[in-house]
């Protein structure tokens, strides 16, 4: 879509879309200059238009404060013809410019407009509230910068230069789609500006505005698109190690698993299945029949993932190799030589994933794992890692083309690098399968939540680490990723049966539920620290077991709207005492999630938000906009589900195999709900042809009877359902009509 310029001055140009109701696109570029198209990371494309000069926006339809205009009303933008400014007033006040410097350097300076808080930005160790923070994008391979002291590192696995925040009347987001490396201020200095600058492209920034954080987030969506459906059994628990050695090892792990009634979806090779580490093989010896394995793996109901990282080994007569250097499939040096870099193979080289041609050929490559029943694809070292750097990945210089074989610098591309490695891999199982593909990467930008799953990279086995991965997933939510975890029981150093416990009881509602260690360390599958860590460990699992259905309602809310499954208290809210709180955080919008992330803490305090809440195992019922102190004990982490839900618990199983034939489902106290849950075979895009079913299930108290109403629609088979009542609905009669 071309664009037309909306403002001009000597040295800027300033383009300005109306992207929906509630963002407008403004990018600046210096004066004479094009600007860029949009990054991979953007999918919207229509319902634009060029915004007119002299006629105004308002940005949000519930905010009627804000707007960009040439007038001067309460809460309004007006952009200065003359130096490029936006300016923004609120009744005759001027309270802010959004300066951006007119040098030709991407740099934005814009107003703090009283922002209380500030979220999202992506994978950060660091606080949940980053206002008076500052921050930089560039995927980074955190465990060779360095290990174990993540607080210090700018830098993460991952990029989304998005951020909402907090204001009085209204919540703003901005997204800045620029993939070099760029830093924000967040208002530092506390001077009431914030900053973005960037190595390089030009400033092209949405300015999302509404009533609350939702929306906001819903609107970012609507930019970079949703996660696709997931598969159902890549809900249930996953069990990875660095790495099971062979097959035997692995076909034993499961074994045990069922032996100790653990459920188990998922079990992972990590990189020793290979021989010398070469993508697309099976080491002869110790994996000397991978189909064997997968297929005994699949006859217990165990799915097998396989990683598969980026970097390629050089090594004439090696096919994978060979090929890519005669197509010229590698990312180059400034000389054209493909450039050697080192990974776990020695020297490697690195596809030039920005190509479709490169990335249909690497998706080829993966027939190879998934015709030996290989079901999952494992994305990793793709910010790209390279050991043989100081900073730990390919040279700023190097070269990438682009389909029509125009040169890109890797400081451009290096935040996308994981984007596109993974649309090859997503692209790849789907068309060979025609499942729902599941993929999991490290690195990523903006968008990545349309090909894959991420995981949170290389933690530690520490309790700070289990903490901060709080805060963490509830900004990756913010930024639009839902299917996310981290590492259970912590990947480097050793863990121990208590800190295993505890990350397991919060994995039970992180979306992606995988324990991962690292070489070298204690094995930490769950029966590995005796048998009271056992059962507590199993008991976890199976908690989240009889959640899956709640979670897959969740998971799909987030492929039709945008919305994260893990989010902030304040994510609906307005009360400003959970701006800060970082140590709760819901699941979907029913169950509100307290962590033990400390040894030895026996009970925690709590902060109930306004209403009512059940404690999900005692079942004893508080009143909210409170704190207060609830028992911990080593069995459960407290969980609280908000009065009025209507919480389909499935049956036990261990494994998952399409949606549960009966559900129980409860309803926690109220006087009237509705919930509509969604079923389909949660494996195949059978959906996208109709063939799913919409369950409404309504309930409302009248005099002494709770009259429930249940309608199906749809050609999917729907299960049974046993209504179980619960609070102050306990012992009341129930009708139920269908
Ligand atoms: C990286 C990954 C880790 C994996 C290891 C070996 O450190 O982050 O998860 O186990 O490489 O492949």
């Amino acid at each position: 879509m071309s664009r037309t310029q909306w403002i001009q001055t000597k040295k800027l140009e300033i383009y300005a879309t109306v992207v929906s109701d509630d963002c407008i696109r403004i990018t600046y570029t210096p004066a004479g200059v094009k600007p860029q198209k949009p990054t991979i990371g953007v999918v919207l494309q229509s319902a634009a238009h060029d915004l007119k000069m002299g006629k105004s926006h308002k940005l949000s339809k519930s905010a009627e404060n804000l707007k960009v205009s040439f007038e001067n009303t309460p809460w309004s933008m007006t952009w200065d013809q003359v130096t490029g400014q936006l300016w923004v007033f609120k009744e005759d006040q001027l309270v802010s410019l959004d300066q951006p410097l007119q040098t030709g350097e991407p740099q934005l300076r814009y107003h703090r407009l009283g922002a209380v808080g500030l979220y999202g930005l992506g994978e950060k160790y660091n606080w949940m509230n980053r206002i008076e923070s500052k921050t930089e994008n560039w995927n980074t391979d955190v465990i060779g910068i360095s290990p174990l002291h993540h607080g210090l590192l700018n830098t993460y696995h991952t990029s989304i230069p998005f951020h909402v925040s907090l204001h009085q009347d209204f919540v703003l987001g901005r997204f800045f789609d620029n993939s070099y490396r760029t830093a924000f201020d967040l208002d530092a200095q506390k001077e009431n500006f914030f900053s973005f600058s960037a190595d390089g492209g030009q400033i092209d920034s949405y300015i999302m505005c509404a009533d609350s954080v939702k929306e906001v987030v819903r609107t970012y969506g609507k930019i970079t698109g949703t996660m696709p459906m997931p598969r159902l059994d890549y809900l249930g628990y996953q069990q990875c190690r660095w790495s099971y050695m062979d097959q035997d090892e692995v076909v034993q792990v499961a074994r045990q698993m069922r032996q100790h009634d653990i459920p188990l979806d998922v079990i992972y090779l990590d990189i020793d299945y290979m021989e010398d580490f070469k993508v697309f093989t099976t080491d002869p010896k110790r994996f000397s029949n991978v189909s064997t394995m997968t297929q005994t793996l699949g006859n217990m109901g165990v799915k097998t993932v396989a990683i598969v990282d980026p970097g390629v080994k050089v090594e004439k007569g090696y096919s994978v190799y060979d090929e890519a250097l005669e197509q010229g499939y590698l990312v180059t040096t400034p000389e054209g030589k493909p450039y050697v870099g080192k990974v776990w193979p020695g020297d490697s080289a690195f596809p030039d994933f920005m190509r479709r041609e490169v990335r249909d050929w690497w998706g080829a490559q993966h027939d190879f794992l998934l015709n030996q029943g290989i079901d999952g694809i494992w994305n990793d070292m793709n910010e790209p890692a390279d050991m043989s750097t100081e900073d730990k990945t390919i040279p700023k210089d190097c070269i990438h083309l682009d389909d029509e074989g125009a040169a890109h610098t890797h400081q451009e591309i290096h935040n996308l690098y994981g984007n596109y490695e993974a649309m090859s891999t997503y692209k790849a199982l789907k068309v060979k399968t025609n499942k729902r593909p599941f993929v999991l990467t490290r690195a990523a930008y903006a968008g990545a939540q349309r090909h894959a799953a991420l995981w949170m990279g290389d933690n530690s086995s520490l309790w700070e680490h289990l903490e901060s991965s709080i805060p963490m997933m509830v900004n990756m939510g913010i930024s639009g990723y839902s299917f996310i975890g981290a590492d259970i029981g912590g990947f480097l150093d050793n863990s121990n049966g208590e800190l295993l416990v505890r990350w397991t009881q919060l994995g039970a509602f992180m979306p992606l539920f995988r324990n991962h260690s690292s070489k070298d360390t204690l094995m930490q599958e769950p029966w590995q620290f005796g048998d009271a860590v056992l059962n507590d460990v199993r008991a976890a699992i199976k908690t989240r077991y009889q959640l899956i259905t709640y979670l897959y309602q969740c998971m799909r809310e987030s492929h039709v709207h945008g919305d994260p499954v893990i989010r902030p208290l304040f994510y609906v809210s307005k009360d400003p005492e959970t701006f800060n709180i970082q140590d709760q955080f819901f699941f979907g919008d029913a169950l509100m999630i307290c962590p033990v992330y400390r040894p030895g803490q026996k009970r925690r305090m709590v902060y109930l938000p306004e209403g009512k809440w059940h404690h999900f195992y005692s079942g004893q019922v508080y009143e909210g906009k409170q704190w207060l102190i609830v028992e911990a004990p080593i069995t459960e982490i407290p969980v609280f589900v908000k009065e009025g839900t209507i919480l389909p618990l499935d049956p036990a199983r261990s494994f998952i195999q399409g949606p549960s034939k009966t559900l129980e489902i409860s309803i926690y106290g109220g006087d009237s709900g509705e919930v509509s849950l969604y079923f389909d075979d949660g494996m195949s895009f059978e959906f996208e042809n109709g063939i799913c079913s919409e369950m409404t299930i309504g309930y409302r108290v009248v005099e002494e009877q709770v009259q429930v109403s249940v309608y199906s629609e749809g050609p999917y088979p729907v299960p049974e359902i046993k209504i179980v009542l619960k609070g102050s609905l306990a012992g009341k009669m129930v009708s139920i009509e269908s």
